[in-house]
């Protein structure tokens, strides 16, 4: 018999559902929330409510489009953390609900590790090909830069993380203050493939380990932004491409120096990338270039898979639901807690 597997994600400020059916995505629906971009950041009040009225409708378009009815779902997968609390409680409530009224099991999913088995989901017709254990994979999202030893499904290690500000978060903040737009990422990675990546030169940190640090490289470039300006009110106009070629690289050098360090003190060459800023092309023709140059193998999700998306907790519940690996309803969601 099959197994299918309805996933929902509302951790942030995108409401998604998708259904995987023995490990292939059959649909992958996101309802991105533009009630933020005034704000120049996400407002988890206004998330959650905006998560209140699109959950029913892209549940039932992401059940349309797989053309499965709700009585031939085998389990519900959600994301019970971290994240925002009033944006989780919306899908987790919904979760609950919708599973009980269909007698099915609930399977809880943490956000990053579903972010790390995006690397798992299949599509009929596409090649499909996935890391083997053990990999590793830098998980690079709006709140988290970690470098991951992937054992198993369910046993990885983090191995280095920001012991500060995330690499996404650090683009967001250089963007904003550029009077950029939010959020930044996209933007600069536009403006960057026009730009002299050597124009400029930023700070990089000296952390021990395997760690991260993005707060001195966001504080030196607000630091040298704010003298530029003082000179030249017009100075973002005039540079944003050289400014956002020069960050982009400074950060994805940063993020490269440690998962080489990583890949070698591992002896691993299974290397994936996931998160929302593994969007970034910067980033991924450095993984690209790591390819050749160091032989790894590398493994690169779909950009809708590397955002906030509900496939990449659909397919982490198809694996928990091999090993019958259930939630009992009175679980709540969690706001904070990394890797599980
Ligand atoms: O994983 P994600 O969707 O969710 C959160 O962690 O909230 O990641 C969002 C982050 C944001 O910081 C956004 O600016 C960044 O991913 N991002 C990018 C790109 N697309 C999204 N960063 C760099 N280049 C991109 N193309």
């Amino acid at each position: 018999m099959s197994t299918i597997i309805l996933g929902i994600e509302s951790s942030c400020d995108d409401t998604s559902a998708a259904v995987i059916k023995d490990g292939y995505l059959l649909s992958n629906v996101i309802a991105s929330q533009a009630v933020h971009m005034a704000y120049g950041g996400v407002v988890p009040e206004l998330a959650s409510r905006a998560h209140q009225q699109n959950i029913v409708p892209v549940v039932d378009q992401a059940l349309k489009q797989a053309g499965v009815k709700k009585e031939e779902l085998s389990a519900v997968a959600f994301t019970r953390g971290p994240g925002l609390m009033g944006s989780l409680l919306v899908g987790v409530s919904f979760a609950k609900g919708f599973a009980r009224s269909l007698g099915i099991p609930m399977i809880d999913v943490n956000h990053l590790t579903g972010h790390v088995l995006a690397n798992f989901i299949k599509v009929e017709g596409e090649p499909n090909e996935v890391p083997q254990f053990p990999f590793l994979c830098l998980l690079v999202s709006g709140g988290n830069s970690q470098i991951i030893l992937v054992k198993s499904y369910k046993d990885m290690e983090i191995l280095g993380q920001t012991i500060d500000d995330a690499a996404g978060e650090a683009i967001d903040k250089c963007s904003k203050v550029m009077g950029l737009g939010y959020p930044g990422g996209p933007i600069i990675d536009k403006l960057a493939r026009q730009g002299d990546p050597k124009a400029f030169s930023f700070n990089k940190p000296h952390i021990p380990g395997l760690d991260y640090s993005f707060s001195g490289l966001k504080t030196s470039f607000l630091y040298s932004l704010k003298k530029w300006i003082a000179d030249d009110p017009d100075f973002v106009e005039h540079h944003k491409t050289d400014l956002a070629a020069s960050l982009e690289a400074t950060i994805v050098d940063i993020l490269m120096d440690k998962l080489r360090k990583a890949a070698k003190q591992y002896n691993i060459k299974e290397v994936a990338l996931a998160g929302g800023v593994s969007a970034n092309n910067g980033l991924r023709n450095a993984f690209r270039d790591h390819a050749k140059r160091y032989g790894w193998k590398i493994f690169i999700p779909k950009f809708s898979y590397t955002t906030d998306n509900a496939a990449m907790i659909a397919i982490t519940g198809y694996y928990k639901y091999q090993d019958q690996d259930f939630c009992p309803i009175e679980a709540p969601a969690y706001s904070r807690v990394s890797i599980k």
